[in-house]
């Protein structure tokens, strides 16, 4: 049969190249060639991953079952937390993170602790390398497999051989199908195995889970192509230099994206965080001005942490600087314009640095009201009261709005020992143990934090 030849496709205009250009010579769209396989039209399917799809056949809609495997408790609390329970039978999962993050160590947790019989699949380390980790995190599992393979052909007659119930591949990146002729890491490649082991998955109710690296700009060939394949996207976050990560699910077909884990690498592997506030509060010096904890919520997760800004004057002329750390810019830059038009404080004159303590990236508006007291507090140079958080949402008219589920937050936060709370002024909760001060707008809760 003739093999498949690759070939630079345009994504503006459908043709094909044999060699990659900056610009496409039929259409002119610049930048718009990628990767792609031609040749015989079942080979290609094949390497679309659609040659092993059994013809599909319409049903009515009552026949259809809507009974499914349910998850399967990966026997760790902050997996389970983010996956909605553990993993479903069936599925594939993509975890994504930067190189060195801690995926196999995770990875490698998991297998140990289920006990299910487990592939585990390392393209990237020898056997050997696997062991000595397993040896260091103390695992003794004898229904795990190691096998140190490249090729998917392998890697899946060794799965006809094993007929294990969990399969995880590290890393699709390295994994090649010498079918598709590309390179290792090429989107043909990282597409065309992914495509593989999810039919794998389905046709056997195999549980996958598959590692994808990504880099800090996103730009490696992978994990982006893949998110609409699997049916879970899992990222694994953090400082490499920091101990804490953070699991969340960027896709799940089998339940809520919204949970956050949260782990600690430590010398024993990773330990899952239950007490995520404590944590972030930990390091926190009281009676600085341009810090306060704001009470937020990931999931069904109440969280404190700390929210810090720091300004300088500028000697003017030039734009001021402004930067953010785990927050949006486009949120600083509108609580800026609101601080200077409706509190009156003049903030076009200072840089502004705000950042969100632990590696956290907040996305919701209830932390806005905390963000501007920061700030505020920084330029006039008066701290905060330390056993403060402030909560809400501001608005373009220097209102502020109501935020969801504050009892929660003003629960945790009475929890930690703070006494006193800033709310929105429609705020429907009473909470043992904190002061509540309530609200309508953002000079209102400068000055009940004494900022005015
Ligand atoms: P690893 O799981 O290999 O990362 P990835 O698969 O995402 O590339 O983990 C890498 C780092 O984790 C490595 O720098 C060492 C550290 N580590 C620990 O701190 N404790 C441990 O118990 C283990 C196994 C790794
Ligand atoms: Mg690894």
């Amino acid at each position: 049969m003739a093999k498949l030849k690759l070939i630079h496709r345009c994504t503006d205009c459908g043709s094909a190249h044999p060699k990659w250009s900056g610009r496409c010579v039929t259409c002119g769209a610049w930048n718009s060639l990628v990767e792609d396989v031609e040749g015989p039209d079942e080979k290609v399917s094949l390497a679309a991953g659609l040659a092993l799809v059994p013809p599909g056949e319409a049903k009515p809609i009552n026949d259809i079952s809507t009974h499914l495997g349910g998850p399967v408790s990966t026997h760790i609390a902050e997996l389970d937390r983010v996956l909605g329970g553990g993993l479903v039978p069936g599925s594939v999962t993509l975890l994504g993170g930067e190189p060195g993050i801690g995926k196999s160590t995770l990875l490698l947790q998991l297998l140990a602790s289920s006990n299910r019989k487990c592939l585990y699949v390392t393209a990237e380390e020898s056997a050997q390398q696997v062991k000595l980790r397993a040896d260091r995190l103390g695992v003794n599992s004898p229904d795990l497999w190691l096998l140190s393979e490249m090729s998917l052909t392998n890697i899946l007659r060794s799965v006809d051989e094993l007929k294990p119930d969990v399969l995880v591949v590290d890393s699709i990146q390295t994994v090649v199908d010498p079918e598709l002729g590309s390179t290792p890491g090429s989107v043909v490649q990282v597409r065309g195995c992914a495509h593989r082991l999810v039919q794998e998955a389905k046709h056997r109710d195999l549980t996958v889970v598959i590692v994808g690296h990504v880099t800090k700009e996103g730009g490696l060939a992978g994990p982006r192509v893949l998110e609409h394949v699997v049916d879970t996207v899992l990222s694994f976050e953090g400082e490499r230099h920091h101990a804490l990560r953070l699991l969340r699910a960027a896709k799940h077909r089998f339940g809520p994206t919204n949970e956050l884990g949260l782990f600690e690498m430590t010398e024993e592997g990773l330990i899952g965080v239950p007490d995520a506030s404590q944590l972030f509060l930990n390091d926190r010096r009281t009676g600085v001005p341009g810090s306060v904890v704001v009470p937020t919520i990931e999931g069904h997760r109440p969280l404190l942490v700390e929210v810090q800004a720091l300004t300088n004057k500028t000697s003017g002329g030039v734009p001021a600087r402004r930067s953010a750390q785990g927050l949006d810019p486009g949120r600083l830059a509108l609580l800026l314009a609101v601080i200077e038009r409706r509190a009156r404080v003049e903030v076009h004159t200072h840089e502004v640095y705000a950042s969100v303590v632990g590696g956290v990236k907040l996305t919701e508006p209830g932390t806005d009201l905390g963000l501007c007291l920061a700030i505020v507090s920084a330029i006039s140079n008066k701290p905060l009261p330390s056993d403060l958080v402030v909560i809400g949402e501001v608005g373009l008219a220097g209102e502020v709005r109501q935020v969801s589920q504050i009892q929660r937050r003003l629960t945790e936060a009475a929890r930690l020992g703070f006494a006193r709370a800033i709310v929105p002024a429609s705020a429907p909760a009473k909470t043992e143990g904190l002061s509540v001060m309530r609200v309508g707008t953002l000079s209102e809760a400068l000055a009940h934090a004494g900022l005015n």
